[in-house]
């Protein structure tokens, strides 16, 4: 250090600040510009030596002139930061990578889809919420009461037999039918109601075109003082024409379940041959002219005793339909296992 005096070592401090200026001005890569921050600013940089220096200094002069020392050594910070920022800006713009061309096309990400079975589900959703009626969901392994007594399935049907259900332990089983919700639904409220319930059931069937041993149902029950079978084939004419069309023609065939009195089955017109029975083989309904759509029925007063309520008093319809046989007729498909195959190819046709 030349001097002990105040003013040298300022005026020292002024000279090392403009050559630190100039030689970050001309760094001309990040490289080059780390090397010049160490060299001043750096723990043996220049300016930290001039600090130690101020010792020297008249102890009544030393807070200006390391103040004035400080100040210097930040506006080099600010410039090597600001010469950071030009460097990084002119390595963005710069010449393009002679091996990128930016005419070719991107890769594309696949976009994902929804399942075609959630799609329709989500249908039927709005459908019925439109209609009034609450969505409600329940357990998918169930006690026999649930699944057959409070249905008015007697001990000795067909239905309970081990070879047509997955029993588990403690005589529980998997639903085989969504139907059990009409029974927890009036289990937890009084009439008047409006609720659907979806959901999924499990049968031992071998799988085949038209079989699953585990697929969607959508359960649906309207209890009050007043409920007729004509209520009964409002909401279900209303169900068809929303899922299939204005045009969709319907048919309510007698039919037969248990814990329904009256009974019936919805049938569509094929809409690939409407409903020419007999006419030449048609691919979508394989010659019938109709083709099922769900079973329902006036609920059995039965089925009322077994939750309590007066079946003098109150009356209500029930119905119960197939997910993946909607979404089969919704969309001509001839094979229910394509619902199942996780083939991107044909699941991605539904948007
Ligand atoms: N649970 C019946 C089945 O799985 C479908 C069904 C028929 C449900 C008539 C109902 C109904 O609610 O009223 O085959």
């Amino acid at each position: 250090m030349p001097s002990d005096d105040a003013q040298t070592l300022s005026e020292r401090a002024e000279s090392l600040a403009r050559d630190a200026s100039n030689e970050t001005a001309s760094a001309s890569d990040i490289a080059a510009l780390a090397a010049v921050r160490a060299r001043w600013l750096g723990k043996n940089g220049e300016f930290k030596a001039l600090l130690k220096s101020i010792a020297k200094v008249d102890a009544a002069e030393r807070p200006a002139t390391g103040a004035r020392i400080n100040e210097l050594a930040a506006s080099i910070e600010a410039r090597l930061a600001a010469r950071h920022a030009e460097l990084d800006a002119a390595a963005a713009d710069g010449p393009p990578d002679a091996t990128f061309d930016p005419t070719l096309p991107g890769t594309r990400r696949a976009g994902g889809s929804l399942h075609v079975v959630t799609l329709v589900l989500d249908e039927i959703r709005a459908i019925f919420t439109r209609l009034g009626f609450d969505e409600v969901g329940g357990p998918e392994i169930e006690d026999s009461w649930h699944n057959f007594d409070a249905l008015n399935i007697p001990a000795e049907h067909p239905a309970r037999l081990p070879s047509d259900n997955f029993y588990v332990e403690g005589g529980r089983l998997l639903r085989s039918q969504t139907s059990t919700m009409q029974i927890r639904a009036m289990e937890s409220r009084k009439p008047p109601l409006r609720v659907f319930a979806p959901g999924r059931v499990y049968r031992p069937d071998a799988v085949d075109a038209r079989h699953l041993y585990a697929f969607h149902q959508v359960e649906g029950l309207m209890v009050g003082e007043d409920v007729t079978f004509a209520d009964l084939k409002a909401c279900l004419n209303t169900f068809a024409s929303s899922m299939y069309g204005d045009d969709v023609v319907t048919r309510f065939r007698p039919s037969y379940f248990p814990f329904t009195e009256v009974s019936a089955e919805l049938d569509i017109q094929c809409p690939g041959c409407h409903g020419r029975e007999g006419g030449p083989r048609c691919p979508v309904c394989g010659g019938e002219g109709w083709m099922e759509i769900l079973g329902c029925g006036m609920v059995h007063p039965n089925v009322f005793r077994h939750v309590g309520y007066d079946p003098e008093k109150y009356t209500g319809f029930a119905f119960g339909m197939g997910v993946e046989r909607v979404a089969m007729r919704r969309w001509k498909l001839d094979d229910v296992r394509y619902l199942i195959e996780n083939d991107v190819r044909f699941l991605s046709q539904f948007r």
